[in-house]
């Protein structure tokens, strides 16, 4: 069998008791990876003074983890400059967000750079190589610049944008003419798929083989959308185990006969946290009876604080979870609770199961799994109403959420209200019909799928140079 080389920013390496990190994605890797007796290469999250040139290596059970520490002007340039202040905004159509700098774009080729001069060691003839995520673009064309010619997919997590917000970013071109390098290229959704083939054709002169397939030059590549599932089954025993701790216990404790309206999302602009909770104190403004009858709990844990546009965020949230509180609170209720701290995939597995409502209004989102962890921790008696965004990915699939506009508050406020009201036919008809959903594209199932077509892709080469 062929060994899998998955490549990303972050490594979920398993803590000493050999469990893997619970987040859905890093399970699902870890699976391919015990199967295929891979490789995960990636940054250790540390800085050193004078890194290493190759990485070090840890091995664990079947798998091999590879992991390089970075300076701190890699960290400064790559990740906080030109992966998040540059790429994440436009790739989440916020160009007005978006601060480009030559020096962290030359950051950014430069760790790109050296994880393809320390891979080039650790690559086999035969291996599948898997890249993950925005931080990792020109990888291919550096794998391929030092004699790496396997088979190369790519999986973009986050919105790729449509052609016209892609242009502003400087640089943005030779970006794309990095895409031919790889053979397959994954995205979330048929939007973002259509937006990637846009680019590459009208910027590039890229000529459509087929549908999902172009050309530039001598090299082709195949780009289609791949929606990334959940663990839905272990989502759904996690929300089931009996299990406690002080958020859970005082939430139930606290909420009493009042129904729980929940949001979980990391602290960042591109979740809408501040305009969600602005349109839940518009919710309450126009629905007065519904005041002290619900409680809405916000987690975000904190992320990426070293970047400017992050720390405004926090700020802007919590003048705005003040000022509601300050205004709507009374003796004995707090209408919004928030809270920044990290919490278990069991802990808030629970949580959704016990809230009537799930807010996922992300102004724009490459898929949102909150959504679909939300829907696999329900009760099948008595399911809660999922709120989502039109512009998450998910919401070309969970087609029986309520479907809302982020920005437009009053829209949200009134499908707080609906959902807060909403028969229990109707939240059990919903829910079937979202469930069944996820059931297609599992994450076990979306990793197979991915490596498989990647094989594939090698082979039918294979068979078209022979012919
Ligand atoms: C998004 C990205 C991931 C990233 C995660 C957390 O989901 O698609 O690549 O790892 O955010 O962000 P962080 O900057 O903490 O890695």
């Amino acid at each position: 069998m062929r060994r899998l080389v998955v490549i990303s920013n972050r490594v979920a390496i398993p803590d000493a008791t050999g469990k893997a990190a619970a987040g859905g994605l890093a399970v699902a890797l870890h699976e391919a990876l015990q199967a295929y007796q891979g490789l995960w290469f990636g940054w250790s999250g540390k800085v050193s003074a004078h890194p290493a040139a190759q990485p070090k290596i840890i091995d664990k059970g079947q798998v091999r983890y590879a992991v390089m520490d970075l300076t701190s002007l890699d960290r400064q340039e790559y990740y906080n400059g030109f992966a998040n202040r540059a790429l994440w905004p436009i790739m989440h159509y916020r160009i007005g967000l978006s601060e480009f700098s030559r020096a962290d774009y030359a950051g950014y080729l430069r760790v790109n750079r050296s994880f393809a001069s320390a891979l080039a060691h650790l690559i086999q003839p035969d291996d599948l190589i898997w890249v993950h995520d925005y931080h990792l673009i020109p990888l291919a064309s550096e794998l391929r610049a030092v004699g790496i010619t396997n088979s190369i997919g790519y999986f973009h997590h986050i919105p790729w944008p449509a052609p016209e917000v892609f242009g502003a970013l400087p640089g943005s071109t030779e970006l794309l003419r990095v895409i031919p390098d790889y053979d397959l290229v994954g995205v979330q959704t048929e939007r973002d798929a259509d937006n990637l083939r846009r680019s590459l054709v009208q910027e590039l002169g890229a000529i459509h083989r087929r549908a999902d397939l172009l050309d530039l030059g001598s090299r082709r590549v195949r780009i289609k959308s791949a929606p990334i599932g959940i663990d839905v089954h272990g989502f759904q025993q996690a929300a089931q185990r009996s299990g406690s701790s002080r958020l859970l216990n005082q939430t139930i404790a606290g909420l009493g006969t009042r129904k729980l309206i929940i949001g979980v999302d990391r602290l960042d602009y591109s979740k809408g946290i501040p305009e969600r909770m602005e349109a839940f104190e518009r919710f309450l403004v126009s629905h007065p009876d519904q005041r002290g009858r619900v409680t809405y709990l916000q987690i975000a844990p904190t992320s990426r604080s070293e970047v400017p546009e992050y720390a405004t965020l926090s700020r802007v949230v919590n003048e705005t979870l003040g000022r509601i509180n300050g205004s709507l609170g009374e003796p004995g209720w707090v209408p919004i609770h928030y809270v920044t701290s990290t919490y278990s995939r069991a802990i808030l597995a629970r949580l959704y199961r016990l809230s009537r409502v799930g807010l996922v209004t992300p102004i724009r989102d490459g898929m949102n799994l909150v959504a679909k962890e939300y829907v696999a921790a329900q009760d099948p008696e008595d399911p809660g109403v999922l709120i989502l965004s039109k512009f998450a990915g998910a919401a070309e699939e969970l087609t029986d959420a309520l479907i809302v506009n982020p920005n437009d508050k009053v829209e949200v406020a009134e499908a707080i209200q609906q959902a807060l009201h909403m028969s229990r036919e109707e939240r059990v008809a919903r829910w079937q019909a979202m469930l069944s959903v996820l059931w297609v594209s599992d994450v076990s199932q979306w990793a197979a799928s991915f490596i498989k077509d990647l094989a594939g892709h090698k082979a039918s080469r294979a068979r078209s140079k022979i012919a």
